[in-house]
């Protein structure tokens, strides 16, 4: 069986780049937000790695707000569409999309460095094992410079789940139909989740594709001490960049790390 990381974003990139292009609309107020706190670092340009960057939203956005860009995903389908998104906002020339495993990062990004940001968005952890968040997050540090900033942003976290777990849930975006089951193991901290895709046909669905997965959830806790043993130093931690309101049990994790 492939593993479900070629099956969502490789096999099936043209049903997640539907989840992918609604929260472009967000984002701008996630990268004032994110602009707000570089500033407040003393940072307003700079150099930017976009861990996971899926069709770069965040790389997109920022490179309009100054930064210079470098977006790395696994995906070339999403990569593909990252780069007409980039030229349909005319930053083309601030913007580097890098098709590869994070997991090689070192070998995968060769200019630009050393980062002066480095950014992780949407629960883009968690998909291998903690040792292969470490070692990913290790060589972000290796291709950054000291003062570097790391933010981890939109993030699932395990406070969340203990209050807020939802077994099912439906949702639709234009004619999709998505189903989502989960389960989810606080002991392990794992949660698997099945999505089921349907297209909308009049009053029927015409069942597309199922896909299952499985991810490690962290705790702010246990990501802080992980990113500790890369070189990285938490220094926050947000609900919401955008309002800067704190991280609660009901609020996504954005987790704010310097590079030491
Ligand atoms: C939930 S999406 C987040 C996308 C983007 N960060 C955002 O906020 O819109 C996760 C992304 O991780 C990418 N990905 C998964 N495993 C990867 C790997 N080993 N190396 C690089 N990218 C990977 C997927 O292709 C997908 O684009």
């Amino acid at each position: 069986m492939k593993d479900w990381i070629s099956r969502l974003f490789i096999d099936r990139s043209d049903l997640f780049l539907k989840l992918l292009n609604p929260r472009w609309v967000g984002t701008e107020g996630l990268v004032a937000g994110m602009i707000k706190l570089l500033e407040s670092y003393g940072m307003s340009s700079g150099t930017l790695l976009d861990l996971c960057c899926g069709n770069g939203r965040i790389s997109v956005l920022m490179a309009k707000r100054g930064f210079k860009a470098v977006g790395v995903d696994i995906s070339e389908a999403f990569l593909k569409d990252g780069r007409r998104k980039a030229r349909e906002h005319g930053v083309s020339d601030r913007v580097t999309f890098l098709k590869g495993d994070v997991r090689k990062l070192e070998q995968i990004v060769r200019r630009n460095r050393p980062f002066d940001v480095v950014t992780s968005g949407w629960t883009s952890i968690g998909y291998y094992s903690p040792d292969d968040d470490l070692n990913v997050f290790r060589q972000a540090r290796h291709l950054s410079r000291d003062g570097a900033v790391l933010l981890i942003t939109e993030t699932m976290h395990t406070e969340y789940l203990s209050i807020k777990f939802a077994p099912t849930s439906y949702s639709e975006i234009d004619d999709l139909v998505m189903l989502e089951d989960r389960q989810y193991d606080p002991i392990s901290a794992s949660a698997k989740t099945c999505w089921t895709f349907y297209a909308k046909d009049g009053k029927n669905m015409k069942f597309i594709d199922r896909v299952d997965f499985e991810n490690h959830i962290y705790s702010a806790s246990e990501l802080s001490s992980l990113l500790q043993k890369a070189g990285w130093q938490t220094t926050a931690l947000y609900g919401s960049i955008e309002t800067m309101q704190p991280m609660s049990p009901l609020t996504s994790m954005n987790m704010v790390a310097r590079a030491v």
